[in-house]
């Protein structure tokens, strides 16, 4: 399906004809099993983020850092399970957490010890999370924590930000929103400090809770501003609202997420991917006060119930990803890695007088194509992830790359110079487009 709009240059246009079709005949095992899963799924696909035109890759494989396609190609996993797969792939330690719960029984029909370990290491890295629950993904926290601020202030408007993104049911990008919860949602432009004021100053008595990221991720790795962040936490304070960080991606940012990393602390805060240690998860804790209302011993409680909630392989997986990956340093030193990556990208651009330019934070960044038009931007990024992809180097056709913890020196190295190699040889092509101003 055509999504892109405007006239390419015919050079672009060309180019990219020409890499879509080497992509066509290098994947026919690929495009077989898209069509046989079209027979069983709509569209063969059953998770919408990872449909790319003209069909995706079917990987069979990952090992570290690198993954196997259907057609036997290898390739450097730039994407990272889109955050989640921050250990890298066949990790031993999780493996064997998992076999060890596995053997342990399943699930255990009751509270389990697992569950306790797992919140009081996530508790202590927080400083938002006094209390907190499991659920199974990100959205579903997400729409927990929405549901028990609505319940808590007694009030009924959302706000949200334009590209945001807090799973299925949460999703406020340009062709998302007909199958959202439906909350009576307020969409505020994001990182705009005067916007946000404005809607308080109209309706702050109105409002429930404010949902952000501190940095919009499916939204384009677009970073928040510390004054933004922190208007709203003003604003929250001041009006009596909830202040809802989504750090589902952005808890890798440093041991405390990106709230401690600012200094900006929210009343609840969502977590899910790489806690889960490879496995579904969700989680969301907050303030004493707020989380309290969730406690069973209450006549009033707010009831959250859940088959998986505390599943012990997740919640074992969970305290082996914690323990042993996703510790201070290690963090750490990963946002360094990514820091250093994507300043090395903006370098070529420049350098190269690309027509790309790349945002984020730490070990989670977007490349963008930059023309005038913006069909030509999409098309140059489609290149980009075409000619990337053929010579090893994996990253989301949105342009979405998330360092995990076993992309080492070599492969960033390996990766800037097939970018280098790429923006080289495009150069007629990318002289042939307009260039956004
Ligand atoms: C910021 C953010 N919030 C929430 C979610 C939803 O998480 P899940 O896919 O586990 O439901 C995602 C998933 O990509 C996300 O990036």
């Amino acid at each position: 399906m055509a999504m892109q709009s405007g006239v390419a240059s015919s050079a672009l246009a060309t180019a990219l004809e020409e890499v879509e079709q080497r992509y066509r005949d290098r994947n026919a095992e690929s495009w077989a099993l898209l069509e046989r899963a079209s027979a069983v799924m709509p569209g063969g696909n059953t998770r919408s983020s990872l449909w790319s035109d003209p069909f995706p890759l079917y990987f069979v494989s990952g090992e570290g850092c690198r993954l196997k396609d259907a057609d036997g190609h290898s390739y450097v996993d730039l994407l990272g399970e889109f955050t989640a797969g921050i250990f890298g792939h066949s990790s031993a330690v999780l493996k064997d957490a998992v076999s060890a719960a596995h053997a342990n029984g399943i699930n255990l029909s009751s509270h389990n010890t697992y569950e306790v370990r797992l919140a009081e290491l996530l508790t202590a890295r927080f400083p938002s999370m006094d209390l907190l629950r499991f659920c199974n993904s990100g959205t579903e926290a997400n729409l927990m924590a929405v549901a028990l601020a609505k319940i808590a202030t007694s009030r009924e408007r959302v706000v949200v930000f334009e590209k945001g993104y807090h799973g299925g049911l949460l999703t406020f990008g340009a062709a998302s929103a007909k199958v959202n919860a439906p909350h009576k949602f307020e969409i505020l432009p994001y990182d705009d400090v005067d916007a946000a004021r404005a809607l308080f100053a109209a309706k702050g008595a109105e409002i429930a809770c404010v949902l952000v990221e501190p940095m919009q991720g499916a939204g384009g790795c677009r970073v928040g501003s510390r004054a933004f962040l922190a208007a709203l936490r003003d604003l929250t304070a001041e009006s009596g609202a909830v202040l809802i960080f989504d750090e589902v991606q952005t808890a890798r940012m440093g041991e405390g997420g990106l709230q401690k990393r600012l200094g900006i602390i929210p009343d609840l805060t969502t977590i899910g991917k790489f806690f889960g240690g490879g496995l579904g998860f969700g989680c969301f804790g907050g303030r004493r006060g707020l989380m309290e209302r969730l406690d069973p011993r209450r006549p009033d409680a707010i009831s959250h119930a859940g088959t998986f909630n505390n599943n012990t392989l997740t919640m074992a997986a969970g305290i082996a990803a914690a323990e042993h990956y996703l510790t201070a340093e290690k963090l750490d030193a990963l946002f360094d890695r990514g820091e250093a990556l994507r300043s090395r990208l903006e370098a070529l651009f420049a350098d190269r007088k690309a027509p790309y330019t790349v945002t984020g934070l730490g070990s989670i960044m977007n490349i963008h194509g930059a023309a005038a038009d913006h069909g030509d931007s999409a098309r140059l990024l489609k290149l980009a992830h075409f000619a990337l992809a053929e010579r090893g180097y994996y990253f989301a056709s949105r342009g979405l790359i998330a360092l995990s913890l076993a992309v080492g020196d070599t492969e960033i190295d390996g990766f800037l110079n097939a970018m280098a190699a790429f923006l080289d040889e495009s150069a007629a092509v990318f002289s042939s487009v307009d260039r956004s101003a």
